[in-house]
């Protein structure tokens, strides 16, 4: 089996990233092949600054080696360094249709916030390039949070209308995701997702460890006094409680049994124990590994065998659709 997923270096990570994707990868080690890459040609899809963008490839790829994931075992690799990704979307792009693509959730969202003159092709397109990062490793399983489900469904699509014109060529992937965060709601406003974006409402993993327990302690939470879990009514408690048994790895009833009794102030305490207990050792972790430099060994030893694969797929797909293989001649 064949795992892959990514994250964009678009600025801070959240909890939200760590919860519903980061820390999940190590996980399928020693279930399959699995491919993690730091998504830099999607974080130019909207204006970003060139410095800010390296620093935080920097730290994403120290991110991923501090959250357990092992070089030995998986394939971790920036996107830009394995030119194939480029080359495949080129001709995905065919495949994909303009209707199809408007109707992205991600899309209407991102683009609703730019004016109409302004609203990069590459934003448009970023559906395409996403399918060509998993068609290209022949993945068969993709993790990721809620928001990313509706672009690997589209590949799905892109797959199967490849595959009816072409024959076999592409693996047809699943998404997996969480059953317990994978859709962290921002502390101050729990109707909206926590993003990169709103530096009160969000725990930025690289946050000193009082910051997050005053985040915490001071999240918008429900009239009432019970910690139970009710989306419709309860927004701010039931995130918390999300946050809390996905950090303890405990199902939401467990985590709601724990805390029948307790007042909102105690639970939230507890929260804040939580995430610290499990942020401050990985804080440290990244600390040494982005100091050090040595995710660059990773990362350039990540390409070359992410090339390999990434290569042969390419071919298959250049000479499916009727590319002259010269060197072959
Ligand atoms: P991005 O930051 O958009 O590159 O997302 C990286 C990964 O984190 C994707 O799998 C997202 O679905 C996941 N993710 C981002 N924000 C959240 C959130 N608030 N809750 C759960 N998962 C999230
Ligand atoms: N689009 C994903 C996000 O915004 C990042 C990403 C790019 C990705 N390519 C991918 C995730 C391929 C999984 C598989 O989070």
């Amino acid at each position: 089996m064949r795992i892959l997923s990514g994250i964009k270096p678009t600025g801070n990570l959240t909890l939200g990233n760590y919860i519903g994707a980061l820390k999940h990868f190590k996980d399928f080690q020693d279930s399959g092949e699995v491919y993690i890459f730091i998504a830099d040609l999607h974080a130019l899809t909207l204006p970003i600054d060139p410095e800010f963008l390296r620093d935080n490839t920097r730290d994403v790829a120290s991110f991923y080696l501090a959250s357990g994931l092992d070089p030995k075992k998986t394939t971790i690799f920036l996107q830009s360094s394995v030119s194939e990704h480029a080359e495949l979307n080129a001709i995905l792009q065919n495949y994909l249709y303009m209707g199809e693509l408007s109707r992205m959730t991600q899309f209407k969202d991102k683009s609703a916030k730019l004016k109409q003159s302004a609203i990069g092709l590459g934003l448009f397109a970023y559906p395409v390039l996403m399918a060509s990062d998993i068609v290209l490793y022949d993945a068969d399983v993709v993790p990721v949070g809620e928001d990313q489900i509706q672009h690997v469904e589209l590949t799905r699509d892109l797959v199967k209308r490849f595959n009816a014109r072409y024959g076999e060529v592409l693996v047809e992937p699943k998404y997996q995701m969480n059953k317990v965060g994978a859709r962290i709601m921002s502390l101050t406003d729990p109707s909206v997702k926590m993003s990169k974006s709103d530096p009160k409402g969000d725990i930025f993993l690289k946050d000193d460890l009082a910051t997050i327990r005053k985040k915490i302690m001071s999240a918008k939470t429900d009239s009432g006094s019970e910690v139970k879990f009710d989306k419709e009514n309860k927004p701010g408690i039931s995130n918390l409680l999300t946050i809390y048994a996905s950090i303890k790895g405990m199902s939401i009833e467990e985590a709601e049994k724990q805390f029948t009794a307790a007042r909102y102030g105690e639970f939230k305490k507890a929260v804040a124990d939580a995430v610290i207990e499990e942020i401050g050792p990985f804080q440290e972790r990244y600390k040494q590994i982005r100091e050090s430099g040595e995710y660059l060994a990773v990362l350039r030893e990540g390409a070359q065998k992410a090339k390999q694969i990434a290569h042969q797929t390419l071919k298959r797909v250049q000479n499916a659709v009727g590319l002259l293989n010269i060197d072959e001649l």
